[in-house]
């Protein structure tokens, strides 16, 4: 990092960047980014990393209070963990065999049910479905969600997301399910937050 942010400023200075954004940094290398660049009169203004029901270690690590308090936007991707968390793939319909997807969520289907089934019921009683749910919860959490769209519905699911309130008794519920759930989703290109 302190090899690379220098090279930024110029590029920052002749107008060629218009702004500087990170992808799975920790905290310490989200604040010395900020610092390098910030000596030169910039900033990073935005940061992107795994955060999900399953995958909180950004909140753990302080990243979400941080962009909070800085006003960063953190954009959150693989919210719906590349679609374990939509409660359409269980063991009796499982993530397409061979895909890199199915080799690390299929194992934890049965432990996400009662998780996916929780999204389900507080969404039917909102109109949405079980991934409007998730996606809702990444928004209430002050996040940015990502999410991989790849059917037309989906969009209209994002729709739906944007417009959720969950209560507070809600996200409580959600997180103390996906916690039950004791699975460990961090990416193998991801490091520790
Ligand atoms: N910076 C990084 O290292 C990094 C790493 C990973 C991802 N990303 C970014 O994050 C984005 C999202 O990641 P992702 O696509 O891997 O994971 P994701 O958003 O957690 O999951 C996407 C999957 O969820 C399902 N889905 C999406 N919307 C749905 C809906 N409304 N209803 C039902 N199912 C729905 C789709 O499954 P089906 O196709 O099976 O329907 C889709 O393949 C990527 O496009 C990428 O830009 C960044």
């Amino acid at each position: 990092m302190p090899r690379w942010t220098p090279h930024l400023i110029p590029l920052l200075k002749s107008g060629k960047v218009k702004h500087v954004g990170v992808s799975n940094h920790n905290l310490r290398e989200i604040k010395l980014a900020d610092q390098i660049l910030g000596e030169a009169g910039f900033r990073v203004e935005a940061i992107q990393n795994h955060y999900s029901l399953l995958y909180r270690s950004c909140e753990h690590a302080g990243i979400l209070d941080y962009c909070r308090d800085q006003g960063i936007p953190f954009f959150a991707y693989m919210v719906l963990e590349q679609g374990a968390l939509t409660g359409k793939y269980s063991l009796e319909n499982p993530l397409p065999e061979g895909s890199s997807r199915a080799k690390i969520y299929n194992g934890m289907l049965a432990q996400l049910k009662p998780l996916t089934d929780k999204l389900a019921s507080i969404g039917e009683k909102q109109g949405a479905a079980a991934p409007d749910i998730a996606t809702a919860w990444a928004i209430a959490k002050g996040t940015t969600p990502i999410i991989g769209v790849t059917k037309p519905h989906h969009v209209d699911g994002l729709v739906r997301a944007s417009g959720i309130t969950l209560t507070g008794d809600d996200i409580a519920e959600l997180e103390t399910l996906a916690d039950a759930a004791n699975v460990n989703t961090r990416g193998f290109w991801e490091q520790e937050m």
